[in-house]
């Protein structure tokens, strides 16, 4: 059977506007679903919105439309901005979806009947834009701790789950699963924040405050809190309840992206919830840094939010993914700027990438009019080339399964770096000129092309439309897509006798 792997994006916000910070988080997992799947696992990419809650009520109140039509108009923008970026998801979920609600209304019942959902009166602190209680030692200066708005006393009868009676379990959980919560500076972080005591949590809204969620289904005057309708996507979406034998090695393969700011709901409140339910906890919550721009955090009102859809248009979508994934360390902040931009793209795509790609392919228009050359013996250099593409080959698959995607990058830079130092010293155009070396030359243009077939496939995952035309100017069959990954990485697959075809600067210099 198959090997599964199920890799998550968080649900976004419907109200907000795309920016890098969500395309960070969707390139990356679409990078593990398309090399998963070139693995040859079973794959299922799941990405989406979050609908409910009080901020797309005000929105659509503000618009004079419903909740539902301000929802379906908002959505757009994430679906157009996922094509854009080629985004290979096999799934999009919308809360709003007759499918999740039920079966959020379905596990709201079964942990109701079992007593892990209670209702009690409440009084506290609540910040009104964030939907949320703090207790009086959470507030700054009397203000929302996160958002540092003023707060206002509520005083409400509301739904609690126990999650309280699952502190321990936690906590033993999270000591006996190294890879459940990476980075392992995130894992430290929650089991500090899980030795102080853990309250349970209040899940409802009076629907009087607060229309736009889903429904309780044993109290019709109250919906359900946003996270606990929010987190409830990754299972409602692979089975959980309809479709068991599919479920069961989804979720023990399950991979969750998300950014830092939301570690506790995932560490926390999702482990607890699904414990309640039966359910393990998925394999591996990954908590990525934040993008700040040009040394600031990126915020509204600062007016510097990056917007992708121009730096699509600007930069190309390839050059984009790749900035993404290899400006910062995968885990760590990471700061945006043009300048930095630009310098990658010049320095990695353009000059190392872009220029071994070209000369590679005009040597063996010049040399042996486009046709694959066939090696004679291999020469110890030739031998270090074939090694080390090997070599990269198998630290990228280390580094995909730690999900430091940055590290498969530097890999697979050091054998792009390696074979332009290759066609230094073999110095083709020299053989060139001795006929005695007519053999030479063609092991030597055949060995850095089959270089050239193994960065293109290790890149497939990063950039899926310049490795698939460089695949094609390389002669090679089908699509890249269709090919696994051991079958592309394997030494001596180039066909002798294929035609090469040159193509234009995959990844043009950008001046000024
Ligand atoms: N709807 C919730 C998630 C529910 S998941 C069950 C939510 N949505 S969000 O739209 O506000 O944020 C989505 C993601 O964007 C989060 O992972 C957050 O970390 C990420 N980012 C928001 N700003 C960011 C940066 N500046 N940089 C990187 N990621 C950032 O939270």
């Amino acid at each position: 059977m198959k090997k599964s792997f199920f890799v998550t994006t968080p649900i976004y916000y419907v109200n907000d506007i795309p920016h890098i910070g969500h395309a960070y988080t969707t390139v990356a997992a679409d990078v593990l679903a398309r090399y998963y799947r070139m693995e040859g696992s079973h794959v299922f990419f799941l990405t989406g919105t979050d609908e409910h809650g009080q901020k797309v009520q005000e929105a659509a109140q503000e618009r004079n439309i419903s909740p539902q039509e301000h929802c379906d108009h908002m959505v757009g923008r994430f679906q157009d901005l996922w094509k854009k970026f080629t985004i290979s998801n096999d799934d999009f979920i919308r809360t709003t979806e007759e499918r999740h609600k039920t079966v959020v209304q379905k596990i709201l019942t079964q942990l109701y009947n079992k007593g892990d959902i209670y209702k009690t009166s409440y009084e506290g602190s609540y910040c009104v834009p964030d939907e949320r209680f703090w207790t009086e030692k959470d507030l700054i200066d009397g203000c929302c701790p996160e958002c540092r708005r003023p707060v206002q006393q509520i005083q409400e009868s509301n739904y609690f789950f126990r999650m309280s009676s699952y502190h321990t379990w936690l906590i033993q959980y999270i000591e006996e699963n190294e890879h459940f919560i990476l980075p392992k500076t995130r894992r430290n972080e929650i089991l500090g924040f899980l030795k102080q005591p853990l309250a349970d949590l209040c899940i409802s809204r009076p629907r009087k405050r607060l229309s736009w969620g889903i429904p309780l289904p044993f109290d019709s005057n109250y919906v359900t809190y946003v996270w606990f309708d929010a987190l409830i996507n990754y299972v409602s979406t692979s089975g959980y309840l309809t479709d068991t034998e599919n479920f069961t090695p989804l979720w023990n393969s399950a991979v969750h992206l998300i950014g830092k700011d939301i570690l506790t709901t995932h560490s926390v409140y999702w482990p607890t919830m699904l414990r309640a339910m039966g359910l393990a906890p998925p394999r591996t919550i990954f908590a990525h840094g934040w993008w700040t721009v040009e040394g600031q955090k990126m915020s509204k009102s600062l007016r510097n939010t990056v917007e992708p859809n121009m730096l699509i248009e600007q930069y190309g979508v390839d050059a984009i993914r790749f900035f993404l994934l290899r400006e910062g360390t995968f885990g760590l902040d990471s700061d945006f700027s043009h300048q930095a931009l630009i310098h990658r793209i010049n320095s990695d795509l353009a000059n190392d990438l872009g220029n071994l790609f070209n000369r590679s392919l005009a040597m063996a228009l010049k040399y042996f009019a486009g046709s694959i050359p066939e090696p004679s013996t291999l020469e110890g250099i030739d031998e270090h080339l074939r090694d080390t593409a090997v070599q990269v080959k198998n630290e990228v698959d280390l580094h995909m399964e730690n999900i430091a995607l940055h590290k498969s990058l530097d890999a697979i830079w050091k054998l792009v770096r390696m074979t332009n130092k290759y066609i230094d010293e073999t110095a083709p155009w020299a053989l060139a000129k001795d006929t005695r070396q007519e053999k030479r030359l063609a092991t030597v243009i055949h060995t850095m092309l089959e270089s050239l077939r193994f960065i293109t496939t290790l890149l497939f995952p990063f950039m899926p439309t310049s490795a698939e035309a460089m695949w094609r100017a390389l002669g090679c069959s089908e699509t890249l897509s269709q090919h696994t990954i051991s079958n592309g990485t394997q030494w001596g697959k180039l066909t002798t006798g294929t035609a090469v075809t040159k193509i234009p600067p995959l990844f043009p210099r950008i001046e000024g």
